[in-house]
């Protein structure tokens, strides 16, 4: 049965069971040598996080799907009890740590900021967020039923979807940016050139890959290849939890689908809704390509 399991904090929808755990995600001990991957939900989070994999592992398959077997870089505020919470995995885990997390600025643990760790951060165009996060809700079963169209860009608009505004968060960490030690990445600029996105990322984690590995890289981070790759497709999560039946969750993959989704007049509304919430800020983003 589908069952509403998101819960209020600070005026934030997120899952009830991360709600539950709220004292020790906020306690959680960051290091310096920690990289958080932090995204709003449905920008290419788990595009990104192969990138990073394939990146640490210098661009060995093999060595990637085992290292995403065994920790798939714990989401720092996950908790589905009786399972380890995310908090737990990334305790146990060697450093240096790769983590991600969906929270907002104002949400993030506090030591995530005192340690001076590196942050990547991902962001998509509201649009076509908008339109993955319709396709999510509706194939996630332990998220709320999204509705109509109609009624889900009320929803998204209002920022009443778990993680809360797009809007806000964005602004959030794009705000914090020139303060911390933050790569600001757009899943628009990756589609259209990936393989200049992926050298800023390897520089940023220190690294240096010949040509040959980040050609690589590019391919099998490809869209074509990780739709087939059963350790990113999600093929693996029971049916029970996301019905793929209903919409796939390598989906689409593309800028622009916005476009097929957004009639006239929502469009228009958007774009004056858009302008208003993101007043002030000098953040741009590509909206087809
Ligand atoms: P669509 O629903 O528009 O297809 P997240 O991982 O944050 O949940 O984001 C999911 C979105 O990223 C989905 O968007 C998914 O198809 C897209 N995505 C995942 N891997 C991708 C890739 N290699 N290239 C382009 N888009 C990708």
């Amino acid at each position: 049965g589908q069952q509403t399991q998101l819960t209020e904090v600070a005026g934030i929808l997120l899952q009830t069971s991360t709600v539950g755990n709220w004292s020790q995600i906020q306690n959680f001990e960051a290091k310096p040598d920690d990289l958080l991957i932090c995204t709003y939900p449905k920008s290419g989070t788990t595009w990104i996080q192969e990138i990073v994999d394939m990146i640490e592992q210098n661009g060995d398959v093999e060595k990637c799907q085992r290292a995403l077997i065994q920790h798939r870089h714990p989401f720092i505020e996950w908790a589905r009890p009786p399972q380890p919470s995310g908090v737990e995995k990334a305790k146990a885990m060697p450093s240096p740590r790769i983590l991600r997390t969906h929270l907002p600025t104002h949400l993030l643990p506090p030591s995530f900021w005192e340690s001076n760790c590196k942050f990547l951060y991902v962001a998509r165009n509201a649009k076509d967020c908008m339109v993955s996060y319709y396709h999510f809700q509706r194939m996630n079963q332990k998220l709320p039923d999204p509705g109509t169209w109609d009624d889900y860009f009320e929803t998204f608009i209002n920022g009443k979807v778990a993680w809360g505004s797009w809007f806000d968060h964005v602004r959030g960490w794009w705000e914090m940016k020139d303060r911390y030690q933050i790569l600001f990445l757009f899943y628009e600029d990756i589609k259209k050139d990936p393989k200049h996105e992926i050298q800023k990322v390897m520089q940023f984690m220190g690294k240096n890959l010949d040509e040959t590995v980040l050609d690589k890289i590019v391919q099998e981070t490809s869209f074509e290849k990780m739709k087939e790759n059963p350790m990113t497709n999600r093929s693996t999560i029971p049916k029970s939890i996301l019905d793929q039946s209903i919409s796939p969750f390598m989906r689409k993959g593309t800028v622009g689908d916005w476009k097929n989704h957004f009639t006239v007049a929502q469009n228009e509304m958007f774009d004056e809704i858009y302008r208003k919430k993101m007043e002030g800020t000098s953040i741009n983003f590509c909206m087809e390509l």
